[in-house]
């Protein structure tokens, strides 16, 4: 597929770039700073300027598609990554304006040019508990797509405000719109510096309920979203198949969720952000458990 990657340049997103040209995709990088990857034209941008945005959906993937006549063609699925990543890098207005008015450009340029495929990254922060004032229990767990998200913070307000925008669209337009609450994303060399530390103090990762999504494995996520038509709007966790600490769920439960009550039974390793729906419905595989990169 042709594909339109907004974010391409970041940490995630550089990642699932490669994956995607990896399996053939021909992929055009918006973003403001360059990728550099041989095979991905970056065209450098403003998600936040709606104009460029719908210039951006009919372009040349690069310079060589300019050899076969046929003008500039329309994509055939975007997936919109950029934005400020996280609370507290940006003031919160800042944040809020930059993941909202960018989603919603991505989102209406898609969908009112023809594109029938859109992809946002929203993030696990929706569910409340990452970037809270203070120490804050989930409603339930393991963290599940029907859970009614509830953050406090402008960052996964944000991406809950892009989640009810990307649903208005899809009805709007009929097309399929995915939404990819992803988890804590972990790069190959990361293992090394990150996850030593959790053998003695789980703790770390409270806030994230342990979990984490591979960056590699996220590139087959959202391959498997490109190849999965007809589910209109669906939101998707992002995450491994277990727990980025190596204490079993009995325990964690236990010390950091005593008062929490379970919606279903959780294997002992099975992650607390729960990846079963990305399992049964796209047929994910996971291919990097982080025991595989850790001594
Ligand atoms: N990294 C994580 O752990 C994590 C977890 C959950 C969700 N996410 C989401 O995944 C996506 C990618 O995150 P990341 O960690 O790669 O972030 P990142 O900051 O490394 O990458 C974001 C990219 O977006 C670009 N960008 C930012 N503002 C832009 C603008 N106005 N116009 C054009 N490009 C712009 C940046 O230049 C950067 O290359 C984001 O939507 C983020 O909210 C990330």
């Amino acid at each position: 597929m042709r594909v339109l990657f907004t974010g391409g340049s970041g940490k995630a997103g550089k990642h699932v770039v490669a994956y995607l040209a990896s399996k053939g995709h021909r992929v055009l990088n918006f973003d403001r700073v360059p990728l550099g990857l041989a095979g991905v034209h970056d065209l450098i941008g403003d998600i936040t300027d709606a104009g460029q945005v719908y210039s951006a959906m009919r372009t040349h993937a690069g310079y060589d598609e300019m050899e076969s006549p046929g003008g500039a063609q329309l994509f055939d699925a975007v997936v919109h990554f950029a934005a400020v990543p996280r609370y507290g890098m940006v003031p919160d207005t800042e944040t809020f304006r930059v993941n909202t008015v960018g989603t919603y450009n991505a989102l209406e340029a898609a969908l009112k040019m023809g594109i029938r495929k859109v992809i946002i990254a929203s993030s696990e922060t929706t569910y409340g508990v990452c970037f809270s004032d203070g120490v804050v229990d989930p409603k339930v767990l393991p963290l599940e797509e029907d859970y009614d998200i509830d953050p406090m913070d402008s960052y996964g307000m944000s991406k809950k405000v892009n989640e009810v925008t990307a649903r208005s669209f899809q009805r709007r337009f009929g097309a399929d719109v995915y939404a990819l609450r992803i988890g804590n994303v972990v790069e190959p060399h990361e293992y090394a510096t990150l996850f030593p530390a959790l053998k003695d103090d789980p703790g770390l990762r409270r806030r994230i309920t342990f979990s984490y999504i591979d960056a590699r494995d996220l590139g087959q996520i959202v391959d498997l979203c490109l190849k999965k038509d007809g589910l209109g709007f669906q939101v998707f966790n992002a995450a491994n198949d277990e727990n980025a600490v190596p204490q079993p769920n009995s325990e964690l439960l236990a010390r950091f969720f005593p008062n929490v009550p379970l919606s279903r039974p959780v294997g002992e390793r099975e992650g607390l952000l729960s990846n079963r729906k990305i399992k049964e419905v796209l047929g994910f595989k996971e291919q990097h458990p982080w025991q595989a990169s850790v001594k």
